[in-house]
């Protein structure tokens, strides 16, 4: 592939957009150009796989079918259909971008790239995205996928997690983009990423864009494309209280606003040391934080949960409440097993609750 020949570059967009054109797979988000679908789709598609997000953004698009539906509504309902899908602060900038779309722009959603990239949670790969599949504006989206299959192409070892790489393939892809069918060319170099020029063992035999390829030429391409190794993830320790009052009821606690899993709701824990007993820890912790007298428990149950950045690694106990339990603090309440389901909780608290309250929800 040669970007200063122009035969080169249109055979490339041509072979791609074709083979686009025949093979790509009937999803939700390409039923119509309707931006705000597109907009929620790329948001969800962030770090999740297309078969996770699907029925996602079905159920999403069926609560939420407009922006203005959207920015009308409470936010603990679009925590809750977002639930499971992680990285919340994803579905609260939307929330907040909608918002502003709404308010701002009479819930049309703009179609420039300088008041489009002004938007909460809209960076450089979101904004070409939404520009290119739903408004034909030739913008590169530049996403991992993308970074693969371009590195591949021009046969590349510039390190994809470096910043200076991924501005280099937008420069590249803005003179390789197609003018005439930008949608189809963005989504093509997407699919094919997810189809074919897949990460470890590529299919290179049925590549549509092969005889363009620099790195099946040098037969190089599973060495490509280099990313250096992110650091380990920091593991931190927690203790976690399940605790039911006389009247079954069991305790939980609103994360704060700010910060991971913001405004998601838990049960209450804590990160714990080595130096003291859990069980001093967890009772200490519940007097000071919910005013409660307890007894801790057996522990009944275990949850790893690996973040990006993160691993927590959670002990479960089962605890005895000696107080009434009526004092708590301002972000807590006692939920019996049938209203528990109406509040969002993060994967791993998803999972307490299951092991917890089997055959009660
Ligand atoms: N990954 C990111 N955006 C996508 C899209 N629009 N279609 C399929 N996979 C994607």
């Amino acid at each position: 592939m040669q970007l200063d020949n122009i035969a080169s570059v249109k055979g490339f967009r041509n072979d791609l957009i074709s083979w686009f054109k025949g093979n790509q797979r009937d999803l939700p988000w390409r039923q119509d150009k309707d931006p705000y679908k597109i907009w929620v789709s790329e948001i969800m598609l962030q770090q999740t796989r297309v078969e996770t997000v699907i029925p996602y953004f079905n159920g999403f698009i069926k609560k939420f079918p407009t922006v203005d539906a959207l920015a009308l509504a409470d936010e603990g309902d679009v925590l809750k259909a977002w639930e499971g899908l992680g990285y919340y602060s994803r579905a609260r900038n939307l929330q907040a971008a909608v918002r502003e779309v709404h308010t701002s722009y009479g819930g049309v959603v703009p179609n420039s790239k300088a008041e489009i990239s002004k938007l909460k949670g809209v960076g450089p790969y979101t904004s070409g995205a939404i520009l290119s599949i739903a408004f034909d504006i030739p913008e590169p989206a530049v996403d991992g996928n993308v970074m693969r299959v371009i590195s591949r192409i021009i046969a590349s070892y510039d390190d994809i997690s470096k910043q200076k790489t991924r501005k280099n393939i937008e420069e590249i892809i803005k003179i390789l983009i197609s003018k005439d069918d930008p949608s189809a060319f963005n989504q093509g170099l997407m699919e094919l990423g997810a189809l074919i020029c897949t990460p470890t063992t590529p299919s290179c035999a049925i590549c549509p864009v092969q005889k363009h390829c620099k790195a099946y030429e040098e037969n190089v391409q599973t060495q490509l494309p280099i990313k250096a190794k992110k650091t380990k993830p920091k593991e931190k320790k927690m203790a976690c209280a399940f605790i039911k009052n006389k009247d079954g009821q069991v305790l939980i606690h609103q994360r704060l606003s700010v910060g991971l899993l913001a405004n998601l709701w838990e049960f209450p824990n804590l990160e714990i040391n080595d130096e003291n007993p859990i069980e001093k820890q967890l009772t200490d912790f519940l007097l000071t934080e919910f005013s409660l007298h307890t007894i801790i428990g057996e522990q009944i149950f275990h949850v790893d949960h690996v973040f990006s950045h993160l691993k927590w690694d959670i002990k479960i106990f089962e605890v005895e409440l000696l107080s009434s339990g009526e004092k708590q603090n301002e972000r807590s309440v006692w939920v019996s097993s049938s209203e528990i389901k109406a509040y969002p909780f993060p994967v791993s608290h998803q999972k307490i609750m299951n092991h917890c309250l089997k055959g009660e929800i």
